[in-house]
């Protein structure tokens, strides 16, 4: 009889951090799938989304890009993502600027973390934002409702107030929490309701 190896594939799941505030959120999310071995990391950081990361964490983008298994240049049209044939479960765009949203809404895929998820939705494969702006304009809005029309998942980085958040990282968890829920992936120390 054959002595075969079974080869079990990582599941991949492609990141997009894009210009908005909450940069902490995508890297986050990257720190908890790289201690996660069924899962697989596709990184798309935006050309804005360096900005807001220098701006607003400790993180070197280097040190960003470390976190995912593999890290494409927005400009890199041409990378795996960009097609339909590169396997993944979806993509998850947090933060995601009204910028990009409106990119998304429109079709407009003229960067490798907008045509990512145009291929995503196109796929019909899951796609989940989170949209952080505030306030949100009609346009915002609209723009939003035409994502979730398409067959996005909208999560907003809204504070929950049931799970008693004593800091910005319990906050930040929660969130987080919501967000890899829609994947089935397991955040630690996640406050479900009543634990349910
Ligand atoms: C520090 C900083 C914070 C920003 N925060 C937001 C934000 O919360 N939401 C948003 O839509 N845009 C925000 N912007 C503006 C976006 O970066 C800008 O619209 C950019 O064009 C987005 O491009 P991208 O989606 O390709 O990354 C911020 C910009 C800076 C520099």
């Amino acid at each position: 009889m054959e002595n075969k190896t079974a080869v079990k594939h990582k599941k991949r799941l492609i990141v997009g951090i894009s210009g908005a505030s909450g940069a902490i959120l995508g890297i986050n999310i990257l720190e908890l799938l790289k201690e996660n071995p069924e899962w697989e990391t596709h990184l798309i950081i935006s050309r804005n989304a360096k900005a807001t990361i220098e701006e607003e964490t400790s993180y070197t983008i280097d040190q960003v890009i470390s976190l995912a298994d593999a890290a494409y240049d927005a400009d890199n049209i041409s990378a795996g993502p960009a097609s339909g044939t590169f396997k993944a479960e979806g993509m998850i765009i947090a933060p995601c600027s009204m910028k990009t949203a409106a990119g998304i809404a429109c079709g407009y895929a003229d960067n490798l973390l907008l045509r990512a998820a145009d291929v995503t939705l196109k796929e019909a494969r899951r796609l989940v934002i989170v949209p952080r702006e505030s306030p949100l304009s009609v346009i915002h809005l609209r723009n939003l409702l035409t994502l979730a029309e398409a067959g996005a998942i909208v999560v907003p980085p809204m504070v929950s107030y049931y799970n008693k958040p004593l800091s910005i990282e319990d906050m930040n968890r929660h969130i987080i929490g919501k967000i890899l829920d829609k994947f089935g992936i397991e955040v630690n120390d996640f406050r479900r309701w009543k634990g349910c």
